[in-house]
């Protein structure tokens, strides 16, 4: 069996920093190395190879891939929805270039595989609202969500056409307590956990009967390591996959963080990201990821909670 080396694109993000400790778990930590455009996250200093990368460079993203042998990237650069929002020229050439320069190079260098999240973001308010199936309308209204939508397609076309075996899963809401979240709509159910620490109150920018698509970090990094780890000739997906967790409205977290912190106050001062969580659906089915390769979440709104504030503190 070939040796893997993995390159991490985006490693000090939120879902970076956790992925690439668990990869070098797997790997090694001297054959999983980090990138990313700006400084190695403090989480990962110490734990293994770290190069500073603009995935925007094919060029010198193409002499890592050779000089350090890589066989596998997973590319989680992008700009997220809310973020997007507000700059969609950037979005959409971030989201759509730096996909299109790892799956050249993957097809070039004939890697072994390439992981690329997509987003609920993908659906949009022509979608059906409970259970979104795998297959369903798709009409994104954010420009995040037609870049993933557009990334989607090119995950395939460059699986159909060239045998770049690149895999994907449709994200929700990410909650997290190693490292913070980089400019979603989703973020208000992690930053409420910080402000439920210190101050005992939080002003949510989504109102609070807002029902979306969650998932806690661990159950979302399993899932990634999962399909990763899959036959390939189980996958019927290479689009991207639906995986689905917890799906719960600020008023439901909130109810469960007084659990813990009797005296937490929540208020409500929807801003413009109310538009993009309502254009989403509130609930995802993710049928076709169980059968293909066994997913099945483990943390509920409880556990979670649980976990978050006793992580935090
Ligand atoms: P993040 O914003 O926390 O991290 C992205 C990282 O990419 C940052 O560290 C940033 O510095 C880096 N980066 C930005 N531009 C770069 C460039 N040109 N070259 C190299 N690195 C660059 O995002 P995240 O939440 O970790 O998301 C990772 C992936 O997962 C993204 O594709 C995102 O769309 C997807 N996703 C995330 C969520 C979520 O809730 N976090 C949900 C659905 C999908
Ligand atoms: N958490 C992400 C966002 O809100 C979903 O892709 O942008």
């Amino acid at each position: 069996m070939t040796k893997e080396k993995v390159l991490v694109i985006g490693a000090s993000g939120q879902i970076g920093v956790e992925l690439t400790l668990a990869l070098r778990k797997i790997y090694g930590n001297a054959n999983v190395v980090a990138s990313d455009l700006r400084e190695e996250n403090e989480l990962l200093k110490g734990t293994g190879p770290y190069v500073s990368l603009d995935v925007m460079n094919k060029e010198m993203l193409h002499v890592q891939v050779i000089r350090q042998n890589i066989t596998q990237i997973y590319l989680l650069a992008a700009i997220l929805s809310a973020t997007g929002e507000k700059n969609p020229n950037l979005a959409w050439h971030l989201n759509m270039q730096g996909l299109l320069n790892v799956l050249d190079i993957a097809r070039e260098e004939k890697l072994h595989k390439v992981y690329w999240p997509s987003s609920i973001a993908v659906f949009g308010p022509t979608s059906p609202k409970q259970a979104c199936p795998q297959r369903t309308i798709i009409e994104p209204s954010t420009v995040y969500g037609i870049s993933k939508y557009a990334g989607e397609f090119w995950c395939n076309y460059f699986f159909e056409r060239y045998g770049v075996d690149v895999r994907s899963i449709r994200y929700p809401g990410l909650i997290s307590y190693k490292s913070a979240p980089g400019g979603g709509t989703t973020d208000y159910a992690v930053e409420i956990f910080h402000e439920a620490l210190e101050d005992g109150k939080y002003t949510c920018f989504l109102k609070e009967d807002t029902y979306l698509p969650m998932m806690y970090m661990p159950d979302a990094i399993r899932a990634t390591i999962e399909l990763m780890e899959a036959p390939s000739a189980r996958l019927t997906v290479r689009t991207s996959y639906n995986v689905s967790a917890l799906s719960f409205a600020p008023r439901e977290i909130a109810a469960e963080i007084k659990k813990h912190i009797a005296g937490f106050d929540m208020s409500y001062s929807p801003d413009y990201r109310q538009k993009i969580a309502d254009s989403w659906p509130e609930s995802i089915d993710d049928s076709v990821a169980r059968a293909d390769w066994g997913w099945k979440p483990e943390y509920d709104l409880a556990r979670m909670t649980k976990e978050m504030l006793e992580n935090l503190k």
